[in-house]
């Protein structure tokens, strides 16, 4: 909830600006002025590191595209010379690689701190559409990305992937080479992508933030008791349950900012690659049309939903499976009935529902990233039929994956969830 705070700056060249833009004034209001319910967890960390690391994205690409050049016959020399030569350009490329993949683990955090706590539903619907957006646009760029590299597995991957939309009825073949420019990926691939990666999708991603936030001031933050504090208001007329943006949570996010960035120090400095799960060894290999390399699978943010799209045995139908799983998500604010927000006082039904479903978004990224062909032989024996067991198990996952959905609907549509009574007040009000 944010309350219009007027600002008057004492210096003159600031006064000046603040009566003809009152951008003072406005951050004001979105900062101070912001009251936040004073509940909030560690839950609560992730929306602002996914700013943190949209920032050190933008920041790491800008200096990577001084040198970096665009072309199948430079792409990959050009990371190499960046890796080796260029002055702290290993420090800048690594911060951009384990930046795309911390930013996956912070908005998956982060969209199931939404899940727990009703985050999505009314008045929120649109904080949580918006969100999907960029979750979808987020999935666009490092596909993008990871292409430019131009190493094996960035041909191989984006031959994959392209070549999902020859499912589309009628024009899909045409739709392929469109997208491609050539009959499998090429420069013109390499060109576009690029294009795409620096400059259009930032632009979106960085729109579709703006407004994800301003929806979000417009009807304030929920928090982990699911409790509406604006409802509750002092004789000051402030949420008795609020307390001010800044500097109680500036503080208290640079704390795990802190805690974050240490962790990503760990990171880049120690084991870049994570063991080929960051960055893929296929992938310090050149481009070649002629040489697949042992095993396609993407990188590990999007194995999940590409265990979707594999166990389905029809391309049709795997694509739909795939499309399904995300709009699905979208529309989860109309498919859960429930009006009990925060899952402590959600029935044992969703809570065990969700429990489920992280687990089995786990487990079927550990399919999409090919693990399974080396426990089912360690557990079944060298002989064992892995296509067999692979294909069994995770169909019963991508059943569990879709299940979750159908139940949260039927669970709050036939009035069976039991849910518990909702405190007036958040409950650490004392
Ligand atoms: C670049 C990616 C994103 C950025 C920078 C971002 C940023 C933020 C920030 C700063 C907040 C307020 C602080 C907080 O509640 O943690 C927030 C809240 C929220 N975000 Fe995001 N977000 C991103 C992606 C997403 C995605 C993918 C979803 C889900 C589909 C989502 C759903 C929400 C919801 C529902 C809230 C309100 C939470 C509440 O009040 O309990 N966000 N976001």
């Amino acid at each position: 909830m944010t309350e219009h705070v007027t600002v008057h700056p004492r210096n003159r060249l600031a006064a000046w600006i603040e009566e003809r833009l009152p951008v003072f004034s406005f951050l004001a209001s979105h900062t101070s002025g912001y009251y936040a319910p004073k509940n909030f967890n560690v839950m609560y960390y992730f929306g602002s590191l996914a700013l943190l690391v949209l920032a050190n994205q933008i920041l790491t690409g800008i200096f990577l595209t001084m040198f970096y050049n665009p072309s199948a016959a430079g792409a990959f020399d050009s990371v190499q010379y960046i890796m080796r030569d260029v002055k702290w350009g290993w420090l800048i490329r690594y911060m951009h690689e384990v930046g795309a993949s911390m930013f996956f683990i912070v908005v998956y955090l982060h969209m199931f701190r939404g899940l727990m706590y009703g985050s999505y539903k009314k008045p929120r619907e649109l904080v949580w559409l918006l969100g999907m957006l960029i979750f979808l646009a987020l999935m666009a760029e490092a596909f993008m990305g990871y292409v430019l590299p131009w190493g094996n597995m960035s041909f191989w991957g984006a031959k994959v992937i392209i070549t999902l939309f020859s499912a589309v009825p009628w024009i899909g073949d045409t739709l392929v080479t469109w997208i491609m420019g050539n009959y499998f990926p090429a420069d013109a691939t390499l060109n576009r992508f690029f294009a795409l990666h620096v400059i259009a999708l930032p632009l979106v991603l960085l729109l579709l933030v703006v407004l994800h936030l301003a929806a979000l001031h417009e009807v304030g933050s929920n928090n982990p008791d699911g409790v509406e504090i604006k409802q509750k208001k002092g004789p000051d007329g402030h949420p008795l349950d609020g307390i001010p943006f800044h500097p109680y949570y500036t503080v208290k996010d640079l704390f795990g900012v802190g805690v974050f960035l240490i962790i990503c120090a760990f990171i880049i400095f120690f084991e870049p690659t994570v063991g080929g799960y960051f960055l893929e060894p296929d992938n310090s290999i050149p481009a070649n049309n002629l040489v697949t390399p042992a095993a396609i699978k993407p990188v590990w943010y999007f194995s999940p939903f590409y265990a979707i799209l594999r166990m389905i045995p029809s391309k049709g139908w795997g694509v739909l499976a795939l499309l399904a799983s995300i709009v699905l998500l979208f529309l989860v604010p109309w498919l859960d009935r429930g009006k009990v927000k925060s899952i402590r006082y959600r029935g044992t039904g969703y809570k065990v529902a969700l429990t489920i479903f992280a687990i089995v978004f786990v487990l079927l990224g550990t399919i999409g990233a090919d693990l399974t062909a080396i426990w089912i032989p360690e557990i079944f024996g060298a002989n064992a039929d892995v296509t067999f067991i692979e294909n069994l198990y995770g169909r019963i996952l991508v059943i569990l994956y879709f299940g979750f959905f159908v139940f949260l609907w039927a669970y709050t549509y036939f009035g069976w969830e039991r849910t518990r009574p909702v405190p007036e007040r958040v409950s650490m009000h004392e």
